[in-house]
């Protein structure tokens, strides 16, 4: 008895422990209140606001238009980036402006999340998600969300210790 007890008591931890992992449930279900977010803000979704968008390179797109601002998640206000990545290669600016949902590829966020979340890369939550606002995936089956170890790569070596490559900006 004692040891199925014990038994259990263990699995509900490594249930606890899965869930926090990079893609787990509760990354999961944080990206889809925050794309929740985006579209009640129109900064995602078929009436998202649109800007001039610009060259960009791989891995992003060849074309991007980037937005700043802030988001309140559970309370909390925080500094939140998205970038649409339009592509493929050799893509015009108005094709872009012609027919975006035609090239929009992905949609990629940064978020940055409650002091403590992941204080080792600026407590910065990532997300790739696809037009429709599902959760785009890596080559083994994990949704990109969370502490995204292929985002956080790259974008450690953005100037400023900040993981920002646009800016220096204090985005808090
Ligand atoms: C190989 C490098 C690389 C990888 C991997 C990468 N990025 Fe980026 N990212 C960049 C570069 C370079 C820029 C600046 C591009 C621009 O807008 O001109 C950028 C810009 C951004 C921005 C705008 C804020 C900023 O840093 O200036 C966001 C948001 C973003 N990336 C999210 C992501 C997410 C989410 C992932 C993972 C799914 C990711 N990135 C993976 C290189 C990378």
């Amino acid at each position: 008895m004692r040891g199925l007890w014990v038994g259990s008591a263990m699995a509900l931890v490594a249930s606890a422990v899965a869930a926090q992992q990079f893609g787990g449930q509760q990354d999961r279900a944080f990206a889809d209140q925050l794309w929740q977010i985006m579209t009640d803000r129109n900064l995602a979704g078929d009436d998202a606001v649109q800007a001039f968008p610009y060259a960009g390179t791989d891995p992003h797109g060849m074309m991007l238009e980037t937005f700043y601002t802030d988001a309140t998640v559970d309370g909390r206000e925080r500094a939140l980036v998205v970038k649409r990545n339009y592509g493929p290669e050799g893509l015009t600016v108005d094709e872009v402006l012609g027919s975006r949902d035609d090239h929009l590829a992905s949609v990629t966020v940064m978020f940055r999340r409650e002091e403590g979340y992941a204080p080792d890369t600026g407590n910065w939550f990532w997300a790739k998600y696809l037009p429709d606002g599902s959760l785009d995936q890596t080559p083994e089956g994990m949704p990109i969300a969370g502490t995204a170890q292929g985002c956080v790569s790259c974008h450690a070596s953005a100037e400023g210790d900040d993981y920002l490559f646009t800016t220096n900006a204090d985005l808090q």
